[in-house]
């Protein structure tokens, strides 16, 4: 990458808008959503789906895929305690614990692959998985679990061994699935290889209808097969702030951009929606103070997975996973930043964030966890800059933000408050003083609320509204 050429629209990068162009406005009346083919044999899929369950596989055994992505909540973490207590997952070994929420692992063989770049026509980095886009695809994603001290660990003095996974799958349980999938060669592969052929059965696991269905209320909808009740028609119009609900339709009155990033396909011949842009942003999300990661302090009982910055440590997102190909390596917030990428992380799908197993079971939210309901997370957007003095608005672009507020600030600081990471960082429109060339070209000039985040103006039962169709994109709706 040339960073020169780079520079000027990469100032801009997290600030992003990751809209992508508009085309015509969708038809109820002509369902049109070509869904994927398989991408796999059924028994690579049936290999795929009990490898993803198979708890023989970490180190020591009892932690598979399925422990930190369960299908009851959308694929994500199935302890709702857990989740409310810390907002992140334990790993195989008692007393770690990653520094990172689970995403789901729904739909992620078809997000955007590839090690993140810069997107022009996005306005954004774009692409990857992980919440910091260090895995170029879902195959790719595969082996860092596996081999991660603080997930299924299976490692030795920091190194992954895939021979260690080999001899496991060889004896184990799989192994005739393993054959009837591979053939009855496929134990004389070398490690690497049979590492590989997991990862390719996985992840058509994961792309197959039974976890990845596209079977929502949304899609049913859109196939011309439910309808909304009028609040969740209110709630697609604002998410999308189009009236149809499809990008590049007439604007509704008001939008709470959420599709700038957790985007829409503009022609839905191309497949369902994924409910991604694959882009990066810093929201602002405040530090989750409950997780375990930061007294994992001990560098003798974990020499690998442990947290050297201790109370300090600050997740650095998609920095530290661009900045090595430029040679920088982003070791501390107030370090370099020249492509201001240092606490951006990928906006993950929409799909199945309500998902649970009961109304009282207990989701977190965001890259480190630190919201427990869908209400928190949309008032967040809605409301981040604000005080409990109406109309005061906190200016993140300050030295000191927080030094002449008369009222209490509504949430706690951002994680990584540096303003020109953060999205608008003043809670103003973008389109007052945003300099030329900046976000605000992209954004739908005639829209007098024209913000992303922070002071949406929405009220209590727009904000209810946005949850009521969040509910609508779990799966399990209806039957294909
Ligand atoms: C200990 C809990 C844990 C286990 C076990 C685990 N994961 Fe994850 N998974 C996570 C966390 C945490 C992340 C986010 C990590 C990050 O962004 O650095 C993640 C991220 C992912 C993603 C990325 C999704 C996206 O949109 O970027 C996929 C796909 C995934 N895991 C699949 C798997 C598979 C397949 C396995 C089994 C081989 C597995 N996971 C095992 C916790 C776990
Ligand atoms: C500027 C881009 C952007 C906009 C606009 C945006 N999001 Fe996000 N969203 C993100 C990013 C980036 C994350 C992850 C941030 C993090 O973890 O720090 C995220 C995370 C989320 C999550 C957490 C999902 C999970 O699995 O933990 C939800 C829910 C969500 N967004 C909903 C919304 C809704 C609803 C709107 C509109 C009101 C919206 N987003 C607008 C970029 C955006």
């Amino acid at each position: 990458m040339d960073l020169a050429q780079l520079s000027p629209a990469a100032r801009w990068a997290s600030v992003a808008l990751c809209v992508l162009p508009g085309v015509a406005a969708f038809k109820l009346d002509k369902p049109a959503v070509n869904l994927p083919k398989p991408i796999a044999s059924a028994e690579v899929i049936a290999l795929g789906k009990a490898l993803f369950h198979e708890k023989g596989l970490s180190n020591p055994a009892g932690q598979a895929c399925v422990s930190c992505h369960d299908q009851s909540t959308g694929y994500t973490f199935p302890d709702s305690k857990i989740n409310e207590q810390h907002g992140v997952a334990p790993g195989a070994t008692a007393g770690r614990f990653g520094s990172r929420k689970p995403p789901s692992v729904a739909y992620a063989p078809f997000m955007r692959s590839g090690i993140p770049v810069y997107d022009k026509t996005a306005i954004a980095w774009v692409g990857g998985m992980f919440w910091d886009g260090r895995a170029k695809d879902a195959r790719d994603q595969v082996h860092f679990p596996l081999f991660d001290p603080n997930e299924m660990n299976n490692q030795l003095h920091n190194v992954g061994q895939p021979q260690m996974l080999a001899k496991k799958l060889k004896s184990g349980p799989l192994a005739p699935l393993f054959i009837r999938a591979y053939g009855a060669n496929v134990f004389s592969l070398k490690p690497e290889q049979l590492m590989d052929k997991l990862a390719e059965a996985i992840v058509a696991y994961e792309a197959s209808p039974e976890v990845s269905p596209f079977t929502s209320k949304y899609d049913a909808y859109l196939e011309g097969k439910a309808t909304l009740t009028p609040e969740e028609l209110l709630g697609m119009r604002l998410t999308t702030g189009s009236l149809s609900g499809r990008p590049g339709a007439l604007p509704f009155r008001k939008s709470a951009h959420c599709t700038d990033c957790h985007g829409l396909s503009n022609d839905l011949k191309n497949g369902p929606d994924l409910w991604t842009n694959s882009c990066y942003a810093n929201l602002g999300v405040p530090r989750n103070n409950a997780s375990p990661y930061f007294g994992m302090t001990d560098s003798k009982s974990n020499p690998h997975g442990y947290n050297p910055k201790g109370k300090d440590y600050i997740d650095m997102g998609l920095a530290a996973t661009i900045y090595p190909y430029y040679g920088w390596t982003p070791r501390t917030p107030h370090g370099p930043d020249p492509l201001q990428l240092i606490g951006t992380f990928k906006a993950p799908t929409l799909r199945n964030v309500d998902k649970r197993p009961n109304d009282k079971f207990v989701k977190s939210y965001m890259h480190n966890g630190y919201f427990k309901s869908l209400y928190d997370v949309v008032h967040f957007y809605n409301a981040r800059n604000l005080t409990d003095v109406p109309g005061e608005l906190i200016d993140y672009t300050k030295p000191n933000p927080y030094g002449s507020l008369k009222g209490k600030p509504l949430f706690p600081p951002p994680e990584y408050l540096e303003p020109n990471t953060l999205i608008n960082p003043t809670g103003l429109s973008l389109m007052r003083g945003a300099p030329k060339g900046g976000p605000s070209g992209a954004i739908n000039m005639s829209d007098p609320d024209a913000m992303q985040i922070g002071n949406l103006r929405l009220s209590k039962r727009e904000e209810d509204a946005i949850v009521a169709f969040l509910k609508c994109l779990s799966d399990g709706y209806f039957k294909r």
